[in-house]
């Protein structure tokens, strides 16, 4: 199933619960908007397009489980939804671009019957699921064309179908290049301090059947430096106009490591993670998470910490484009000076 999905029976949404992988397979029922918003929060989904496709259904959401009997009363409800959806999580523009998209479709949509305007969030709702399948497998296609039979690949956090409604980014590259069949191995950052690389890409790549190991995310620079690692390859949950690049923490000392060895760091991101309106990266605001998130890891079944130790849990950092060799799009490769060149990709 994808990672997203609308149940058509029952109205409402279904979420593969991402906290329990890769113990339990569990999907979980999404009823209103504010569960939307919970899961998103929770991290029940994860991932810069799968929050943004969450989203949009949470939107779908807020229409059918909304009394209204009139379009005015109906779209006042509907933006408010918008504003607690979006405040679930600050960093992934996915998030914003998808609900400001369905805000427009509810003001471009025409007539005063409140019933037909909750079709029609729906059915947009439903397009931005559709549309990133699509382009996740075209910038797959691109990515795809960068790996040389025989590399290691450095990843860093999860990319793949569970970050994404279906097949993924960074990951999907990887996919894409392992159906070509071209041998491929994976060294898999464990990405503390919620091990989406160790519980969730380790997990995706056993039933891709493509071959890995996980590394403790402090060993990449050694396998940089001592030339095992021919590429490294990670997401993005926003990219700036000039390039820089916002993703999960550890990014940047993994972006450093690869130029300081003149290993090829590539970002993959559909163009709906560039945001245009922010300038630089140092402009992006970084989700801070809770410090249990850290504090909570145990070392062969034993706290981890002292039991009054406090800890910092910033979930973002910034990738400055000096760094970054391309960004992969669905509309084609980026290459420095990227002011220019991303601009480029939206024509
Ligand atoms: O905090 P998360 O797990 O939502 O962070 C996810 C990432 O940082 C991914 O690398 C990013 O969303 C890009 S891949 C779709």
């Amino acid at each position: 199933m994808r990672t997203v999905e609308w149940d058509y029976e029952n109205n409402h949404l279904q979420l593969i619960d991402q906290r329990l992988l890769p113990g339990e397979f569990r999907i979980l029922r999404i009823e209103d908007s504010q569960q939307a918003g919970m899961a998103i929060r929770d991290m029940v989904v994860r991932g810069a397009p799968a929050i943004g496709a969450a989203a949009g259904f949470g939107m779908a959401l807020a229409g059918m489980r909304s009394k209204a009997n009139t379009v005015v009363e109906l779209i006042a409800e509907l933006n408010q939804a918008a504003e607690e959806l979006k405040s679930a999580r600050p960093t992934a523009v996915n998030l914003k671009w998808a609900v400001d998209r369905l805000i427009k479709t509810v003001h471009d949509s025409e007539g005063d019957d409140p019933e037909r305007l909750r079709i029609d969030i729906l059915r947009a709702a439903q397009q931005i699921a559709d549309e990133d399948v699509a382009i996740n497998m075209r910038m797959a296609r691109h990515g795809a064309d960068l790996i040389h039979d025989g590399d290691t690949i450095i990843h860093h956090c999860n990319t793949g179908a569970l970050a994404a409604v279906d097949w993924g980014t960074a990951l999907g590259v990887i996919r894409m290049a392992h159906q070509d069949g071209k041998k491929i191995h994976i060294l898999v950052d464990e990405t503390r301090p919620r091990l989406q690389g160790s519980r969730l890409t380790a997990w995706e790549l056993e039933q891709y059947g493509i071959p890995y190991d996980i590394i403790p995310d402090n060993a990449a620079g050694y396998y940089l430096q001592t030339g095992a690692a021919q590429k490294v390859l990670f997401g993005a949950d926003r990219v700036a106009a000039n390039g820089d690049v916002a993703n999960k923490i550890g990014t940047y000392k993994l972006a450093l490591a690869a130029f300081d060895n003149s290993v090829p760091a590539y970002c993959v991101a559909p163009t709906s993670t560039i945001d245009r309106d922010t300038a630089r990266g140092d402009m992006i605001p970084i989700e801070d998470r809770p410090q249990a998130e850290v504090l909570a890891l145990t070392f062969e079944g034993r706290p981890a910490a002292p039991e009054n130790a406090s800890a910092r849990n910033p979930a973002f950092d910034i990738t400055p484009e000096r760094l970054v060799t391309a960004i992969v799009t669905e509309n084609g490769i980026a290459f420095p000076p990227y002011l220019t060149s991303l601009s480029g990709l939206f024509g």
